[in-house]
Order: structure tokens, then C-alpha cells, then sequence
């Protein structure tokens, strides 16, 4: 499973672009509005930071509006990815934009119908939102097993990026269902490197050498 960072913060995700771990970036209008910053500057900004993907959303409701401001992100840089939302207007739109070559991410995907849905319109990501789904009392990470066995039983090339990832233990079940991609926010990035009992382990490691020392 691969690791994307879900932030559009740039300081945070200069943090962790030299640790070799960030394959690539998902943003959204919220993520955008977060930072305090245009997408205009923050997309090309982490296309430098990081050359795998990195998804900039598009804002407009129409197939036409999409594959214009599709063709626009996609000019920043070539790992941009455009993420387009799940509805009828949008998998018109990934249709297009897999016509002409440009890599789209379909977004606010919530089943497993509309999961089928993107990867036959020629989607090359498809982010199933966990965290929103176990908000409304469903199991988010059972929808990425469900997706991963699906795309696997019927060959679908398109890659799974479970999104909406709210804790360590989301990460780790995710990690047990084949998932292609998680994308995590910089806080439960952060939270995955430590374990009480390294903390522990290698304080008692240098107490010891230290000791050694004294003889
Ligand atoms: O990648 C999607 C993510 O940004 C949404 O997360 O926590 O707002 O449901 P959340």
C-alpha cells in the first residue's frame, strides 16, 4: 500500500517529502481553504515537492466546466491528477479526460456501485471515503474490501485510494484489505511512526550503554 499525504499545506508536506515514505498528495476545496492559499499556488508548489500523483479537485458541476478546468490542472504539472466528484456529469467527464490522456481521481465515492461506476468510465484512481462512512454508522473499511475483491475479480486497472482516513487504526485496517493507496492526514501520519514500547525500548537501550560506560 502506497502512502499519499491528504493535505494541501505545503510546510507540512516539505516535513515529510525527504523521509522517502509520501508517494503522493490528495487535495480538496476544504484541504485548499485550510492552508489559507489559492489552489493556483499550492498545486504547482507540491508538484515540486513531490513528483508521484498529486489530485487537485475540480469546483465546477458540469461535464464541459470539468474537462476545461481539467485541461487547465493538468498543464500546472504532468503528476497532477484531477479529481472529479461521483455523479453523472463527472464520470462523463472522466470519460473525456481518459480520451485525451489525463489521469483523474473520482471522488466522494460512498459504494460500491459508484466504485464500478468510475473505474468503467476509465477512472485511474477512485477514493472511497471511510471516515464519512463509519460517521453515518456504516463500516467504511469494509467497503474497501469489498472494492479491492471486485476490482481484482474482474481485472479493473483503476487503483483504490481509501480517503477519508480519520486514525492509526483506519491506516492499519485498510493495510489488511489490499488497498492500493491510503491517504492520510499529516496528524495520523505523524501518530503512525511512534509506539509507546519503541519510546520505552530505546530509553532503556541507552540507559544500558550508558551504564556500560561506568563499568
Ligand atoms: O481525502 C478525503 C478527505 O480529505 C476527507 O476527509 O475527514 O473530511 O472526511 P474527511
Amino acid at each position: 500500500m502506497k502512502i499519499f499525504m491528504d493535505t494541501a499545506n505545503v510546510d507540512e508536506i516539505r516535513e515529510f517529502a525527504d523521509q522517502g515514505i509520501v508517494y503522493g498528495v490528495t487535495t480538496n476545496p476544504t484541504l485548499i481553504a485550510r492552508s489559507g492559499r489559492s489552489q493556483a499556488e499550492v498545486i504547482p508548489e507540491i508538484c515540486k515537492l513531490i513528483p508521484g500523483p498529486v489530485s487537485a479537485e475540480v469546483i465546477s458541476t458540469d461535464c464541459s466546466g470539468m474537462v476545461e478546468e481539467a485541461k487547465k490542472l493538468a498543464a500546472i504539472a504532468k503528476n497532477v491528477v484531477v479529481k472529479i466528484p461521483c455523479i453523472t456529469e463527472g464520470l462523463k467527464a472522466v470519460k473525456i479526460l481518459s480520451g485525451l490522456g489525463i489521469a483523474t481521481n473520482v471522488t466522494l465515492v460512498f459504494s460500491l456501485g459508484q466504485a464500478l461506476l468510475a473505474a468503467r468510465a476509465g477512472a485511474t484512481y477512485v477514493s472511497p471515503f471511510i471516515g464519512r462512512l463509519d460517521d453515518i454508522g456504516e463500516d467504511g473499511v469494509k467497503l474497501v474490501a469489498d472494492m479491492v475483491k471486485v476490482f481484482r475479480l474482474y481485472q479493473l486497472p483503476t487503483q483504490i485510494i481509501a480517503a477519508s482516513i480519520r486514525n492509526v487504526d483506519h491506516v492499519n485496517r485498510v493495510m489488511m484489505t489490499g488497498a492500493d493507496i491510503a491517504t492520510i492526514p499529516t496528524k495520523v501520519l505523524r501518530e503512525l511512526i511512534h509506539h509507546e514500547l519503541t519510546d520505552k525500548g530505546l530509553a532503556r537501550f541507552l540507559e544500558d550503554y550508558r551504564n556500560s560506560l561506568k563499568g
